[in-house]
């Protein structure tokens, strides 16, 4: 059956050597999303009607990130020895059985790969058996170099292992991506032999057999673009292209990037015009930020929802959390998983939430922790409140009804409630439930003692003088 748009698949099965990583090579990130989503999302956009991922090193790990990302619209196929991009491809081949159409075959290391380029490829094999995407670059050491002859129609490529001084001149190179016709790719893969230099079955090998049946046809595109990751050198360059491209983006959409190299922006973040971004901001996974919010500088923040006109002031790490629209956090805040904030709430200098609903208004603006805690509108928490949230064995929640005041320095141990409106006065460690309006209090009375400090003073710096004089 042949199908509009195209199958691809995508070659992700090798150890990539020289990452010298526990993790895959295609599993790194290249802005919070591995190299292989970049290459599938790449794919799916151009058109591909369904993908499969050939797999082999770290294949359980890849097969649960790509099952995470994309459910069942993405298959693998597993290659249990890596023997080459051909032999891994032929892996991939039972998988489309039955399928007629356009087979688009990429690598997973090239995550810049635009969806685009994949596009003008199918689109330049026309009526002929393989299409191959090609670069150029002056130096291009490494790559499978691209042989035209005369008329200059391409009739093979020459792995740079394999080359010879001539041909490590040239300077058009194979990107490792191509379209090739489904029944010309399943009949050409089993006829692939390992006479070259790694002894391995090569997938540039069709482009040769093509050239003889049909023709190859090439489309050319920027190096920038469609350059690969063998070291984590390459890894950073490519991601310094990446975040360079996703902060120039937002500013065109109208958000205020003060400085796009140091915005660490995931490429699954969100964020609406209007909002300000300072420098060295790291907004990761499904993060989105509002309009006319400001983050500013030195702020990490991890899937954290943020409403409009929020002000997250310097330093302050958020985490799995949702803060409502107009709210203050930071500087120095720390908001970890299950934070809720409500609007206009508050949160100060060293104040630490976790797990904790903060409701409309409600201020904690330093050196707290709110931990598991239920805490209404319009509160109070003073400086120094701890939620003593945790006995050794369980978590316990603390309830702070609306409008409720609590003192600085005070103890709330859990599970606790203060009723509405209540007020706890500073310094105290609330044991038992207060009722609403009640005032809370558990400390000595204090008692001022009339003179005794000067009587201290005199008597100690007599000692400290007696001392001295021993010494000498
Ligand atoms: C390949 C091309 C080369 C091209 C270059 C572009 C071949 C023989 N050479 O070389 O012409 O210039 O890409 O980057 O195809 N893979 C498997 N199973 C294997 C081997 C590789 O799945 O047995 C996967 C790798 O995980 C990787 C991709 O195929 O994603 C490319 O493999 P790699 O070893 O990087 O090929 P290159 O030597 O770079
Ligand atoms: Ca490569």
């Amino acid at each position: 059956m042949s199908e509009a748009g195209f199958a691809a698949v995508v070659l992700a099965a090798g150890q990539g050597t020289r990452m010298k990583s526990a993790l895959p090579k295609v599993l790194h990130p290249v802005c919070g999303v591995p190299m292989v989503a970049h290459v599938v999302t790449a794919a799916k956009q151009a058109g591909a009607t369904r993908v499969v991922v050939v797999v082999g090193h770290g294949r359980e790990a890849v097969e649960k990130d790509l099952a995470k990302r994309f459910g069942g619209e993405v298959r693998t196929a597993v290659q249990t020895e890596q023997k080459g991009t051909g032999h891994a491809a032929l892996c991939a081949m039972p998988a489309l059985e039955g399928y007629e159409g356009t087979v688009v075959v990429l690598a997973g290391d090239t995550p810049l790969l635009p969806s685009e380029a994949i596009a003008a490829l199918v689109k330049a094999r026309g009526a002929r058996p393989l299409a191959m995407l090609t670069a150029t670059l002056d130096d291009a050491t490494g790559y499978g170099r691209v042989l035209r002859d005369a008329s200059g129609s391409a009739v093979g490529v020459r792995e740079h292992k394999d080359a010879s001084e001539a041909e490590r001149a040239i300077k058009e190179w194979n990107t490792g991506v191509y379209a090739i016709d489904a029944a010309f790719l399943r009949r050409s893969l089993p006829t692939l032999g390992t006479n070259n230099a790694q002894g391995e079955l090569y997938l540039t090998d069709l482009v040769e057999r093509a050239s003889r049946e049909g023709g190859a046809a090439t489309s050319t595109w920027r190096a920038e673009d469609v350059a690969g990751v063998n070291d984590r050198a390459q890894l950073a360059d490519l991601e310094r292209v990446m975040r360079l491209r996703i902060a120039t983006a937002f500013a065109r959409s109208g958000v205020t990037i003060r400085d796009p190299h140091t915005a660490y922006l995931d490429a699954t973040v969100t964020i609406a015009p209007d909002a300000t971004i300072e420098p060295n901001v790291h907004l990761r996974g499904a993060t989105t930020i509002g309009a006319g919010a400001r983050i500013d500088t030195g702020c990490v923040l991890t899937d954290v929802v943020v409403g409009e006109r929020v002000n997250v002031k310097p330093y302050s790490i958020g985490e799995k959390s949702v803060i409502g629209a107009a709210a203050q956090i930071g500087p120095f805040s720390h908001l970890r998983p299950d934070s809720v904030l409500a609007e206009d709430v508050h949160i100060g200098n060293f104040v630490e939430t976790k797990k904790t609903r903060v409701g409309k208004g409600s201020k904690a603006n330093h050196l707290a922790y709110l931990g598991d805690g239920v805490i209404g509108e319009g509160v109070n928490v003073g400086a120094g409140t701890i939620f003593c949230n945790y006995d050794g064995y369980n978590k316990h929640q603390t309830t702070l009804e609306d409008g409720v005041f609590i003192g600085s320095d005070s103890q709330l141990v859990a599970p606790v409630k203060i009723g509405k409106n209540a007020n706890v006065a500073a310094g105290t460690t609330v044991t038992m439930d207060v009722p609403a309006d009640a005032l809370a209090i558990s400390r000595t009375k204090q008692s001022n003692k009339e003179g005794v400090a000067a009587k201290l003073r005199q008597r100690m710096r007599a000692a400290a003088d007696a001392a001295k004089a021993e010494k000498k």
